[in-house]
Formats: C-alpha cells, structure tokens, sequence
C-alpha cells in the first residue's frame, strides 16, 4: 500500500485526486488552508474505503517554515510517504501597473515560492529515504505569457523549470520527478470564466492525472490531446493575437 501527500486537497483538483487515489487503495496525507474540508473529505472516503489511512493537516503554504514541520508530521504519521504531489495553488488574475501589485505577489508566494518550500522538504525526505516521486501541478499557462494571467503564467512557467532543474539534479537518484500541465478542468478556480476551451470534469482530470503519476512520466499536458499540439501552437502565436486571449 503506498502513501500519497497532496497539497490544495480541499478543493477541485486535489480534492478528487484524493478520492481517486483512495480508489486505488493509497493511504492519504491532505493539506490546505481549510481544514473543515479536509475532515468532511476524510471522513467521506473513511465512509467510502474504510481501510485506508487518512491523515489532515491545516497548511498555508506562503507559511514557509511550517511547511517542512506538517510535511515531517504525515511521515511520522504515515511511516513513510511514496508521492508528494505540489498542487496548491490560486489564479486571481490581475492587471499590470494598475494599482494589483499585490495579486501577483500572491500569486507568486503561493504557486511558485510555496511550491518550493513544500518540493525542497519532500526533497529533503527523499533523499534521505533514497527514493520517492514529486509531482507538480503547472499548467498550460506555463506555455505563454497571457494578458491578465501575468503572474500566474509566470507561477506556473517558474515551477515548471524548477522541476526541470530538480529532474537534473537528482539524476541517477531514485526519485522521479514528473510536472504535469492541465488545460482546462471544471474547478472553482475557473469555473466564473466565460470560455473555457476543450473543459473535462475535475473526476476525469484527477482519473488523468492518477494515470500519469503511476506511469512515472516526466512530463505530460493534462489530457495529453488535444493540450500536447495547443501547447506547443500557444508558443509561436503571434503577439497581437494573443494580446486578444483573456487569461
Ligand atoms: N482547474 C484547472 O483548469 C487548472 C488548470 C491548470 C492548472 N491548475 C492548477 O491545479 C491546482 C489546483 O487548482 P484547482 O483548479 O483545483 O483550484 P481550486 O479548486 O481553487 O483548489 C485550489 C486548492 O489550493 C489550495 N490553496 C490555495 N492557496 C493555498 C495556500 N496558500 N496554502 C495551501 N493551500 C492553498 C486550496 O485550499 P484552501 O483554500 O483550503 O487553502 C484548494 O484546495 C492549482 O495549482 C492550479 O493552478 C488548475
């Protein structure tokens, strides 16, 4: 049986990762900010598969130092964890140099620099442990600086190639490193924007998803069709069509 510790588990996609990877009979380790989720979640799966472990635990992740102490706690819970999947995150959307300096420093502290803290601790445990698997959650944002999605294009760009130079460093290491890109999924983090181009349901991403990090891939747009060909079409879009592109 393994233990999967997901971050940004009370909400859309980490809320059904975690009933997914309960399916597939893992022991969960869930965080994020609003810890009444996370225990009706707890005890919803307890309901579903009463032999699965599931340890909750409040976490900001912009509360840097406390990410590393919450990540030990599942461990010493748990006995071990197997996948670390770095998912919190936000998308506020802001414009720039209008008076929404602090949105993309949000932004910023919570998909990048908290995605950080939470990858250097699971890091941290994996190397001593000699193996262990950290998934990212980016996004097809990455891809392209959108307009209004300044911040969170870079967020998402930024964790992406920190993963990249992880993957790297660790090399001949028994750790797999995999950074996953979604278009797309029916979430509350987007579900108030007007077009939202080749949707697929959070149940169908998470069962996606689940498939990827089994599989152990480096890396994969979420679904692979028809996000692998957009993601590399967004690339070379010229710039006065994308400035059309609400984010
Ligand atoms: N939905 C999509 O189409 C899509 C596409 C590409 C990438 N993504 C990425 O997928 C991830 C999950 O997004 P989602 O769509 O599932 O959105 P969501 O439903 O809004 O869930 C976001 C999760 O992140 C948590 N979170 C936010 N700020 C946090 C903080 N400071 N500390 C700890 N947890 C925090 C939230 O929990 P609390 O509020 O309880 O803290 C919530 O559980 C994000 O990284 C997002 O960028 C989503």
């Amino acid at each position: 049986m393994k233990n999967v510790l997901i971050t940004g588990a009370s909400s859309g996609i980490g809320k059904a990762l975690s009933y997914e990877f309960a399916k597939g009979n893992y022991n969960l380790a869930l965080t994020a900010r609003r810890i009444e989720e996370l225990a009706k979640i707890r005890h919803d799966i307890k309901q579903k598969y009463p032999s699965i472990n599931i340890e909750v635990s409040s976490l900001d992740v912009t509360d840097y130092s406390a990410v590393p102490i919450v990540i030990n706690n599942f461990i010493n819970c748990l006995n071990e964890v197997d996948i670390v999947i770095v998912n919190a995150g936000i998308g506020l959307g802001e414009k720039i140099g209008r008076g929404e300096f602090d949105k993309a420093k949000r932004t910023i502290e919570t998909n990048l620099i908290g995605a950080i803290a939470t990858i250097d601790a699971a890091s941290a445990y994996f190397l001593e442990k000699g193996k262990g698997h950290i998934v990212g959650i980016s996004s097809v944002a990455a891809f392209r600086g959108m307009p209004r999605s300044s911040a969170y294009c870079a967020s998402k760009a930024g964790l992406a190639i920190y993963l990249e130079a992880l993957r790297a460093e660790f090399y001949g290491k028994d750790i797999d490193v995999t950074v996953l890109f979604p278009g797309y999924i029916d979430t509350p983090l987007n579900n108030m924007l007007p077009n939202r181009p080749f949707l697929i349901s959070v149940e169908k991403g998470a069962s996606i998803i689940r498939r990827l990090i089994e599989k152990k891939i480096k890396s994969s747009t979420v679904p692979a069709f028809p996000w692998n060909i957009i993601g590399q079409l967004i690339k070379v879009l010229p710039t006065p069509i994308v400035s059309k592109i609400s984010g």
